[in-house]
C-alpha cells in the first residue's frame, strides 16, 4: 500500500525539470520539460506548477538549471549568477513562503561550496534531496493528522492541497490519504475554488484517480452543507503560517473557518515546517492580487461585462482563534499558537 499514491508533480530528470502541466488538467495529464530557469519562473507565474511546497521545489530546481548552464569560472561569479536567477524566482509569487525557503536553501549550498565543481554538484544534490524530502515529510504529516479522522468522516477542504500542490502525496489530502491507508472510509467535500478552480480541476482529479470518494460542490454551498451536518471536519493546506498563528491559504479558507466555528466543526490546517514563517507576523504578509481575467472569464470564456472593476485576492488569512489545530510532520500544534509554533518549528 506504501506506493499506492504515486502521482509526482515536479521532478529533476537528467539536467532538466519535468513537471505536470496543471493548466491542462483535468482534460489531460500532460508533462512539460524545462531546461532554462526563465521557463520555470514563467511556469510558476502562470500556475503550470502551483501549491506552496511544489513551487518551493520548482523554484529550487530553476536555480539548479542556472547552475547547470553557468559558465562561471569562480565560485563568486557562480553565486552571483545564481543570485540573479534567485531574484527572478522571488518575484514570481509573493505569498507562499515555501518559494523563498526553497530558493534560500539552494543559495546556502552554493555559497558554502569551496570550488565551482563542488558548488554545481551541491546545488543539484540539494534539489534532488528536497524532492525526496517533500514526499517523506508529507507522509509523516499525513500519519500525524490521520488520527484526527474517524471512520466514515466527511472532510471539507479548499483549493488543492494534494499531490499536485507538493512533489507528491499532499498535505491536507496527505492526511486524507493516510487515513485511507489506515483502512478508514473517508469522503472529501471539494469546493470548486473559484477563480482558478483548483478544487474542481485538480483536487477532484487526483482524488478520483486514487479512488478516494469525493463530492464536488460550488463554493457557495459550503455553509449549507455544514448546516445540514454533512461536514465532520475541515482540513486545508497553507501557503504561509506566521509566528502569531495566522494561516494564509487559498481565498475562501477564511469563510470556511468562520462557518466551521458557527457550526462547531473542527478546523485544521496541514502544513510542513517549510510553510512556517517565524520571522513575520500576519501584518507583514503580502497577499497576491492576480489578474482580473481569472474572475471575468472561466476557462477563456467571458462571464462579466467589459470594464467592470474586479478585485482578485488569491489568498486570505484565518486568525488563530478559528483554528483547532495545525498538523505538521513534527506533530500537532494547538493553542496558544504564538507560543507553541516556535517550540515545535525551528
Ligand atoms: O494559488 P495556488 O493554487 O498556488 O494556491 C494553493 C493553495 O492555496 C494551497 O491550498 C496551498 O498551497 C496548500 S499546498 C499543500
Amino acid at each position: 500500500m506504501d506506493d499506492f499514491f504515486t502521482l509526482r508533480t515536479v521532478m529533476w530528470e537528467d539536467g532538466a525539470v519535468r513537471m505536470v502541466d496543471q493548466t491542462a488538467l483535468p482534460t489531460k495529464l500532460a508533462y512539460v520539460r524545462y531546461t532554462r530557469p526563465e521557463q520555470v519562473a514563467a511556469a510558476i507565474r502562470s500556475m503550470v506548477v502551483r501549491g506552496a511546497p511544489a513551487i518551493g521545489v520548482a523554484a529550487a530546481m530553476g536555480l539548479a538549471l542556472a547552475a547547470v548552464r553557468s559558465r562561471a569560472t569562480t565560485p563568486a561569479a557562480f553565486v552571483s549568477q545564481l543570485e540573479s536567477t534567485a531574484s527572478m524566482m522571488r518575484e514570481t509569487r509573493p505569498t507562499a513562503v515555501n518559494l523563498f525557503w526553497g530558493i534560500d536553501r539552494v543559495m546556502a549550498k552554493a555559497k558554502a561550496a569551496a570550488s565551482m565543481r563542488e558548488a554545481r554538484a551541491a546545488v543539484i544534490a540539494e534539489v534532488k534531496l528536497m524532492a525526496e524530502e517533500d514526499v517523506a515529510t508529507n507522509k509523516r504529516l499525513g500519519k500525524c493528522g490521520a488520527d484526527l479522522i474517524r471512520d466514515g468522516d466527511t472532510v471539507l477542504t479548499q483549493c488543492n492541497a494534494g499531490a499536485l500542490a507538493t512533489v507528491g502525496y499532499g498535505t491536507a489530502l496527505g492526511v486524507v490519504r493516510a487515513a485511507v491507508e489506515q483502512g478508514k472510509l473517508v469522503k472529501v467535500l471539494v469546493p470548486e475554488t473559484r477563480p482558478a478552480l483548483q478544487g474542481a480541476r485538480l483536487t477532484a482529479f487526483e482524488l478520483s484517480r486514487d479512488g478516494i470518494a469525493c463530492t464536488l460542490i460550488s463554493d457557495t454551498a459550503v455553509g449549507h452543507m455544514m448546516s445540514l451536518g454533512r461536514v465532520d471536519r475541515v482540513i486545508v493546506g497553507a501557503d504561509r503560517i506566521t509566528r502569531d498563528g495566522y494561516v494564509f491559504n487559498k481565498i475562501g479558507t477564511y469563510q470556511e473557518a468562520v462557518l466551521a466555528k458557527r457550526h462547531g466543526i473542527p478546523f485544521h490546517s496541514a502544513a510542513p515546517s517549510s510553510t512556517f514563517d517565524l520571522k513575520r507576523s500576519h501584518e507583514q504578509v503580502v497577499i497576491e492580487e492576480r489578474s482580473a481575467n481569472e474572475v471575468v472569464e472561466i476557462r477563456g470564456k467571458r462571464i462579466a461585462p467589459k470594464g467592470v472593476p474586479v478585485a482578485n485576492p488569491a489568498f486570505d488569512m484565518t486568525p488563530p482563534e478559528l483554528v483547532t489545530s495545525i498538523v505538521t510532520e513534527k506533530g500537532l500544534i494547538k493553542e496558544p499558537f504564538a507560543k507553541n509554533i516556535p517550540l515545535l518549528i525551528s
